[in-house]
Order: C-alpha cells, then sequence, then structure tokens
C-alpha cells in the first residue's frame, strides 16, 4: 500500500531533527470538506474549538486578540468571509479522523522501515484541524509534539524559525502550561533563520518538536491539519516543562530543560505520580476546566474567554 504522506531524499536523513517540505495524497479527502468540518464542528467538546479574527499580529498580544462573534458552526459554514481563524483541537476523539491520522502515520513509519507507527515509537496521536479565512495570520509559536502538516486546501505560507541554538527564544518560554498563552515574542530579524515552505492543496511540511512558526493564508480560505505524535523522548520533555511551568508559577525558580539531566529525571516521575489520580476526573470538561484553574490560576482557561454569546 502507498503512503498517504510522501517524502524523500534529504528528508530521510532531516526527520525528526530539521524541517522538510513533503507531499501528501489528503487533499480531496471526504473528511475534509467545508460541510464536514460543519459537522465536526458541531460534534466536539467546546474547550476543543479556539477560535478568533484571523486579523492579528505575528506578535499578536494574546489579551488583546480580535474576537469573532460567531458561533463554531457558523465560523466554518461562513469562512470565506469571517476574517476568522479556528482550530479544532484533538479531532482523533471522533472514530473517522483518529483511523485517518493512524493510516498516516503507520504509513509513514512503514516507508520508514517500521512494523507501524507504534513500532517507530509514535505514540499519543493527535489531530488539530485550522480552518481559516483569506489573509489570516497564526502568530508565532511552539508545540510541544513532532508535527506532519498537510494542505488541505488554499495556499498557506509556514514560516519554521530555527532556534536550535536558543538565541531565538529561550529554554524558559517553552515551558508551555495553560496558563501560560502560547503566543511567543517575535523579532523581525528572525526571519533570517526562517525556513518558509509555501504550500497549496497537496503540500505539506515537517515541525519538529518546539520549532517556533508562524503562518499566514492566501487570497482564498484555507484547511489544514497538523498530524502529531510523541515520541519516548518528547513525553519525557513534555513533563519536565510542565514541571517546571507550574513550580515557577508558584515561586520556585527551575533550571531550563537540558541543563541538569538527573533534576530532570526527577521531575518526569514526580509528574507521572502527579498525573494518574487526576486522569479518571479529567474526563469531565468542567472538572478539567476546574484542574487546571487550580494548578495554574485563573488565566488557565483563557481561551474559553474567548467564546462570545
Ligand atoms: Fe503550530
Amino acid at each position: 500500500m502507498t503512503s498517504l504522506i510522501e517524502f524523500a531524499g534529504e528528508a530521510r536523513t532531516a526527520f525528526p531533527k530539521r524541517p522538510f517540505a513533503l507531499r501528501h495524497k489528503l487533499a480531496d479527502h471526504p473528511l475534509f470538506t467545508l460541510e464536514r468540518l460543519v459537522a465536526l464542528a458541531s460534534e466536539m467538546p467546546t474547550d476543543a474549538i479556539e477560535y478568533n479574527s484571523g486579523k492579528v499580529g505575528i506578535d499578536q498580544k494574546p489579551e488583546e486578540t480580535p474576537l469573532i462573534d460567531l458561533e463554531p458552526v457558523e465560523v466554518v459554514r461562513r469562512i470565506r468571509e469571517a476574517n476568522a481563524w479556528m482550530v479544532l483541537k484533538r479531532v482523533e476523539r471522533v472514530t473517522a479522523y483518529r483511523a485517518l491520522l493512524q493510516e498516516v502515520l503507520d504509513g509513514v513509519a512503514r516507508d520508514m522501515g517500521h512494523r507501524d507507527a507504534a513500532d517507530a515509537g509514535f505514540t499519543n496521536l493527535e489531530g488539530f484541524v485550522f480552518v481559516s479565512s483569506p489573509n489570516a495570520t497564526t502568530p508565532f509559536h511552539s508545540d510541544p509534539e513532532d508535527n506532519f502538516f498537510v494542505q488541505i486546501h488554499g495556499d498557506k505560507f509556514f514560516h519554521v524559525i530555527d532556534n536550535s541554538d536558543h538565541s531565538v527564544v529561550p529554554g524558559e518560554a517553552f515551558e508551555v502550561t495553560p496558563a501560560m498563552h502560547r503566543n511567543l515574542p517575535y523579532r523581525a530579524e528572525f526571519e533570517a533563520r526562517a525556513t518558509v515552505f509555501e504550500m497549496k492543496a497537496g503540500d505539506g511540511c515537517f515541525v519538529p518538536y518546539l520549532w517556533p512558526h508562524w503562518v499566514r493564508t492566501g487570497e482564498t480560505y484555507s484547511i489544514s491539519m497538523a498530524m502529531t505524535w510523541k515520541s519516548p523522548a518528547v513525553r519525557r520533555s513534555n513533563k519536565v516543562l510542565f514541571m517546571n511551568g507550574m513550580l515557577r508559577k508558584w515561586g520556585f525558580p527551575q533550571k531550563p530543560l537540558g541543563v541538569s539531566p538527573v533534576l530532570d529525571g526527577a521531575k518526569a516521575a514526580a509528574y507521572t505520580a502527579l498525573r494518574a489520580p487526576l486522569e479518571p476526573l479529567r474526563r469531565s470538561e468542567r472538572l478539567r476546566n476546574f484542574i487546571r484553574g487550580a494548578l495554574f490560576g485563573r488565566n488557565a482557561n483563557y481561551y474559553l474567554a474567548s467564546r462570545k454569546g
């Protein structure tokens, strides 16, 4: 069976350390028609949908993000003229999207010589579907996972900045917790270190763990999906970043990830021990919001405030 995502040549040596362009066969997939995405928006829990105006800066201050006074399904329905940016988070909770994500990553894993995604160390598969109006901007940020980003409809310009020497974004800024908005400080001179992927339907790119990026759409509305997973190393790093963020919030300064491997190991173990008893409670949206607020303060649920009406 041929893989739904194709990459070759230097991409094979770049993965998973550096970004690269790819091609895919998902542009005409029925799960990505606007009609199907309207239905998806109505199926998703409210805390899994984030949206705001697409008329924002690359360095947008989160608290000044202009909002959109429409229900999520209306945003999708009217995406051509709504001037909106929307993400449907963790779409793998819907069976059809989970099956597609699994099929894509199993195919990539087989192309790399593995049996399947699990055999390649691709676990925690998660999907994020982006629906954006023309000329919309996603501000500068990073994500705590590896990502095959596929462009389904419209044009997208994806700027990935090389931060491998930590000169663009300091380690502390990656301590992304629910209380910290994901947007990162941006300066125009970062562009000297950018790889820019100009994508049309059928194009995509690989975005490595924590590589900061910003994105803009072209003259038509855009549909994209981030197909993400976490390797064992990424999962461990995320535990340390979470603990560092929480301890810093509570007033305890922390060494950034990677500075002290022994301390990092202890933090990862503490996270695992603390998380287990909370897991059953997290199945309820109300309890999820309560836990976020209790650990990180009122701003932890910042994106719920982006709803109007
Ligand atoms: Fe991102």
